[in-house]
């Protein structure tokens, strides 16, 4: 599995009447992954848009289309963001009495299958579907809204998460707060994927991108860096 540092804007903090440009621009200024945050005004209190928006926004992702589910109850509307063109489903561990079915459904539905951990939530709560899983998504911030500061308890878990993970293929996500500073921390303890929203697109706009990709290799080799 590829363990290297992959980076994956969230466009929550992009132009929303912009999201095809937005994503294109990314890409081409050099991120992995495209982060798209999924909030339900129930889960979270705050509400982004569903899988229509998900569906409009596929054909200008070329490389992973990563899709996280602030919603609850989620298992009603997974085939939709399914059938949106998701290759990541992330559901938080929090949302719902019946993670294991609901992980179970979205590997049945050919996604890979995330888990959120809010900053409450210990590791141990992927323990027993820890063999469902192709990604864990530790959140570093209390999920709802972009540009929130880091909270370093965070650090040990995903220490913790490394260990129970050992050789099996699952990526460790880090959502909330990632900066050059942030950003080695957590490589350091094991993450390989950092969302990161207000620090890839501050500066920048779809007509003048090249600050995305200065941001993008500035997170990348701070966390690349601590990597050694
Ligand atoms: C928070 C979202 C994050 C958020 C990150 O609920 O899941 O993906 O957009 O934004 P920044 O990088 O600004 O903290
Ligand atoms: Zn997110």
């Amino acid at each position: 599995m590829d363990r290297s540092i992959k980076i994956a804007p969230s466009i929550l903090a992009s132009d929303f009447a912009n999201f095809g440009l937005e994503c294109e621009a990314i890409e081409a200024e050099g991120c992995d992954w495209v982060h798209v945050d999924v909030m339900d005004g129930h889960f979270v209190p705050n509400i982004t848009f569903g899988p229509a928006t998900c569906a409009a926004i596929r054909p200008h992702i070329k490389t992973v289309m990563d899709v996280h589910l602030m919603i609850a109850p989620v298992d009603g509307f997974l085939k939709d963001f399914a059938d949106a063109g998701a290759d990541v489903l992330t559901i938080h561990a929090e949302a719902g009495p019946h993670l294991h079915r609901s992980l179970q459904y979205i590997r049945d539905l050919g996604c890979k299958a995330g888990v959120a951990l809010n900053p409450s939530t210990p590791a141990s709560a992927i323990e027993y579907v820890i063999d469902l899983i192709d990604l864990v998504c530790v959140m570093t911030v209390n999920p709802g809204f972009g540009g929130q500061k880091f909270i370093h308890s965070q650090v040990a878990k995903v220490e913790q998460l490394r260990a129970m993970i050992g050789e099996r293929p699952i990526h460790i996500e880090i959502d909330g707060g990632i900066t050059p500073q942030t950003a080695p921390l957590m490589a350091a303890a094991g993450a390989d994927v950092l969302v990161a929203g207000s620090a890839v697109f501050k500066g920048g706009s779809v007509t003048n991108p090249a600050p995305y990709g200065e941001n993008i290799r500035a997170i990348r080799s701070a966390a690349q860096a601590a990597c050694k």
